[in-house]
């Protein structure tokens, strides 16, 4: 067998996905490789979110290049959104010798043997309104056996005016519920005890729409719950405009749903909102956190944010921070504004704030961060929790680390317990990122 290597950059669904494309290679005579010097072939999945995610990338793939002096029949490959998006691009500029679009995967193995074969570079990204891989058993990488992820829907129509995704990924479809309580089940039967549900907006899932059977998130989160109640459930992402009282009833329902939601701001002023294509105002999303705190006791919320929108004054700035504030974030990923071509807003507003009055505003809302994270840490200083199991801390051998229901980190002495197995563990101390504790 040949040896295939696979560097991952992005989201989670590109995690998920090269998981994809391990398994086809799996099929295709590749094995997946964890040392990039023993590689035949080298691919890294790719983001274009943010300006610098493409940059990152660029670079490696220049490294990666600078291998074929000791190793001729070493192939390259893009994949992920930077291939969607740049195309020919990255042939001409990157020297590479396959570049394959996220609904292109199954090409993969032809377009290696032609690359082969007649030593050119082939490309292949048209966009599919149907792939969702649904019959693939993604090979696991880099994996601890205790956690997962799971694609369950692909693309995204939602046109923030910030975001490329929907240029990269395409129309959003639904995978069979079927193959998704499939691969679940077969993930618990092997050991593992919390998978994730992925899509860029799981509020809009559905299968069998408007028939008798139809499926809505909150049916097919309930499905996933119900193969054991051994098996965490999370999910990732949730659209603020979308979240439904029915998933809240959901999660509220089943212990083993974690209580948990990254429900992504972007900014707590409804004119930047407006201008981002949203569809939410500032009042619409405090009505969705107050929904959740009163149907879901000590739920997590975590947010995404982006400092220094088109014209962001001021006030719009100071009103991200009091929605901090007042939500009280556990955690937030936090991002300045990066314009890329193409969207709605490259094309209808100036990119206006300067690179140095964005980082500014970006360090305030990073320090306000790091104040809430700890002050929620805080609080959790005395309490007891359910931790499942999933890795040796790298601060000592002794020492392991889980997270609980509301997805924090939980660190402590491993005393007779193993990973992938449930802790009760007594929070003695924090940080703003991590909570120290014992097993009780
Ligand atoms: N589908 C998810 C988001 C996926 S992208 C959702 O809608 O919640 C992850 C995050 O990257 C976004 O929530 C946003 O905060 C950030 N992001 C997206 N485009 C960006 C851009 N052009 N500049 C800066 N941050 C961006
Ligand atoms: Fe991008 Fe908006 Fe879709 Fe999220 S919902 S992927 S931010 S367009
Ligand atoms: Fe990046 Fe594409 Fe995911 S742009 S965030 S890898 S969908």
């Amino acid at each position: 067998m040949k040896k295939v290597y696979i560097e991952t950059y992005g989201c989670q669904m590109n995690q998920a996905d090269s998981e994809v494309v391990a398994s086809i290679l799996k099929n295709n005579n590749y094995e997946a490789t964890n040392d990039i010097l023993e590689a035949d072939l080298i691919l890294v999945n790719t983001c274009s979110i943010r300006e610098n995610a493409e940059q990152r990338v660029k670079k490696r793939l220049i490294e990666f290049d600078s291998l074929r002096k000791k190793k001729s029949w070493l192939k390259i490959g893009v994949l992920g959104c930077m291939a969607e998006r740049l195309q020919k691009q990255l042939v001409e500029e990157c020297n590479v010798d396959i570049v394959v679009g996220p609904d292109s995967y199954r090409d993969i193995p032809y377009l290696l043997n032609e690359a082969e074969k007649n030593n050119k570079s082939y490309i292949s990204a048209i966009l599919s309104e149907d792939e969702t891989y649904a019959d693939i058993t993604p090979v696991k990488l880099d994996t601890n056996g205790v956690t997962a992820f799971i694609s369950i829907m692909r693309g995204c129509e939602n046109f923030c005016s910030y975001c490329v995704v929907p240029y990269t990924r395409g129309k959003e479809r639904s995978r069979d519920p079927q193959t998704i309580i499939g691969e679940a089940q077969d993930l618990f039967n092997k050991g593992y005890r919390e998978v994730t549900l992925l899509g860029q907006n799981v509020n809009s899932y559905i299968w069998n729409k408007g028939q008798v059977n139809e499926i809505n998130f909150a049916k097919l989160m309930e499905l996933v719950a119900k193969i054991s109640p051994l098996l965490r459930v999370r999910f990732s992402t949730s659209h603020p405009k979308d979240i439904s009282q029915e998933l809240l009833d959901t999660i509220a329902k089943y212990d083993n749903i974690c209580k948990f939601i990254h429900l992504p701001m972007q900014s707590g002023s409804t004119a930047m909102l407006k201008k981002m294509n949203r569809k939410y105002t500032r009042e619409d999303y405090m009505n969705k956190i107050t929904a959740i705190k009163n149907t879901i006791k000590d739920c997590g919320i975590s947010t995404d944010i982006i400092a220094g929108f088109c014209s962001e004054t001021i006030e719009d700035h100071k009103e991200t921070l009091s929605m901090m504030e007042w939500v009280g974030y556990d955690s937030a990923f936090m991002f300045n504004y990066s314009q890329r071509s193409n969207t709605l807003a490259a094309k209808k507003y100036e990119d206006d704030i300067p690179y140095k009055e964005k980082t500014r505003r970006l360090e305030e809302i990073i320090e306000l961060q790091r104040r809430l994270s700890l002050e929620s840490n805080q609080k959790d200083v005395g309490k007891i929790f359910e931790v499942l199991i999933e890795g040796v801390s790298k601060r000592s051998k002794e020492q392991l680390f889980g997270r609980n229901s509301q997805n924090k980190v939980i660190i402590f002495d491993k005393k007779d317990t193993k990973i992938g197995e449930y802790a009760q563990v007594k929070v003695t101390s924090c940080t703003s990122a991590t909570l120290f504790g014992e097993i009780i």
